[in-house]
């Protein structure tokens, strides 16, 4: 099999079969095949789609790539959550000891940012001592001791989806239905669970930019997921704006301890206790999802899962000094803050370009080498629909660099619009897809 062949049979619009899917994920794997065959490959899907027997010979390629954990041993129900990313979306931080709290055991194999959206290893990593990986050994103790760990795909789980996380992240070929269901699932099957939530991010600043596209990746993701047995609901959840107040590493993680103290804003919540439902619904500790609700709202208000979170991260290497006083963590040098410029109503508030300009400060990569500053990160004030008066602070952005300074006033204010008549605020949970 040549693989100039198969990628023009992909640009060309043809299926490819199993065994050529299977060829170019282990050739890709030993690092046989050039980044730049498999970039242009992964263009050629991105515009060309695939059909379901393609993703799902992707997925159990990429699944294969590594070996599958087995917790077949532990007598409770193995849940994960996973989001298709977006921008200040910390919500698997406060979910896994939440799970954990409640006895659900909640292995979680988390990815990197991707594009403009943060991840969930890049925010962990930002918290000093933070070790993502561990040994498969490590992991499995963790979780079975604690209830719940957070690592990155070592070379033993979906060694495939590693590389091509990294790739795509650099040439334009995210937001493709089929690279992310079998990114998502490769990952998620390898775990060992029960159940899966899929938080489906939908708008401005999510890869699905519209209701019809992200139904169609749930569909995408829901199939994959019954071929392997596995129960998989997804809710659609807005990504218009960034979810909740903080964006960037290490700021994300003071969010997450402020929410599980019982301080994190609101739609941070409102999202959390959804998925957290979902979860508990799944596992089936709970049949009613308004009992299941209260139970993840009763983790936090009993400081349970504030508890998890730390014994989670103490298994894993974190220094706790800076969790329980975050306040002692280095500051960035500079700061820019934007005012608004006329009373009204915040009417947009970009959660793709406050993504971007977040990467644009180190937050985020550019390319694969890039070296991420956990410190920088943006604060935002308000949400759409608040009505602000004439010179409230509506966003600051923390950074080292000096020189970025006026690319960083052009772009602030270009993330924000504002209106004189009333915005209704937006609605959080769209949907929820079985
Ligand atoms: N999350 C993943 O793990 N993979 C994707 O492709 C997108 C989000």
């Amino acid at each position: 099999m040549l693989i100039n062949e198969l990628i023009i049979k992909k640009r060309d619009g043809n299926a490819l079969s199993d065994i050529e899917i299977k060829h170019i994920i282990t050739l890709y794997t030993k690092g046989e095949l050039e980044d730049y065959q498999m970039s242009a490959l992964l263009m050629a899907i991105y515009f060309k789609g695939m059909t379901d027997k393609e993703t799902n010979a992707l997925t159990q390629a990429m699944l294969n790539s590594g070996e599958t954990i087995d917790f077949s041993y532990l007598k409770g129900k193995k849940i994960d959550k996973h989001s298709t990313g977006g921008v200040g979306d910390k919500v698997s931080l406060i979910l896994a000891p939440i799970m954990a709290s409640l006895n659900i055991y909640n292995p979680m194999i988390a990815g990197r940012g991707l594009g403009h959206t943060g991840g969930t290893l890049d925010k962990l990593e930002a918290i000093p001592g933070f070790n993502i990986n561990l040994s498969m050994e490590e992991f499995k103790k963790n979780v079975a001791e604690i209830g719940a760990s957070i690592i990155g795909q070592s070379k033993e789980i979906a060694p495939a989806d590693k590389k091509l996380y990294a790739l795509r992240d650099v040439t334009g070929t995210v937001a493709s239905m089929p690279l992310i269901t079998a990114s998502i699932m490769s990952k998620k099957l390898a775990e060992g669970i029960d159940g899966l939530v899929m938080d489906i991010k939908v708008g401005d600043g999510a890869f699905m930019k519209n209701k019809m596209d992200a139904r169609k990746l749930a569909k995408s993701i829901i199939n994959t997921g019954k071929l392997a047995k596995k129960n998989v609901v997804v809710m659609l959840t807005d990504m218009e704006q960034a979810l909740g107040l903080k964006i960037g590493n290490w700021l994300e993680i003071e969010e997450c301890l402020d929410s599980l103290q019982g301080r994190g804003p609101a739609d941070l919540l409102e999202i959390t206790h959804g998925l957290a439902a979902l979860m508990i619904l799944l596992s089936g500790k709970e049949k009613d999802l308004k009992k299941a609700y209260d139970l993840s709202v009763k983790s936090i208000s009993s400081g349970q899962a504030y508890l998890k979170f730390l014994e989670m991260a103490k298994a894993q290497g974190a220094e706790l000094e800076y969790l329980k006083n975050p306040q002692n963590m280095k500051k960035a040098t500079y700061k820019i803050e934007f005012f608004a410029p006329k009373n009204a109503y915040l009417k947009i508030s970009s959660a793709l370009k406050l993504g971007q300009l977040n990467v644009l400060i180190g937050g985020g990569r550019l390319k694969i080498s890039d070296r991420i500053d956990p410190i920088v990160g943006i604060e935002i004030f308000h949400k759409v629909g608040d009505k602000i008066k004439k010179g409230e602070k509506i966003a600051s952005v923390f950074y080292n660099l000096e020189e970025l300074k006026s690319e960083i006033n052009d772009r602030l204010k270009n993330c924000f619009e504002f209106s004189s008549k009333i915005v209704r605020k937006r609605k959080l949970i769209l949907e929820v897809l079985k």
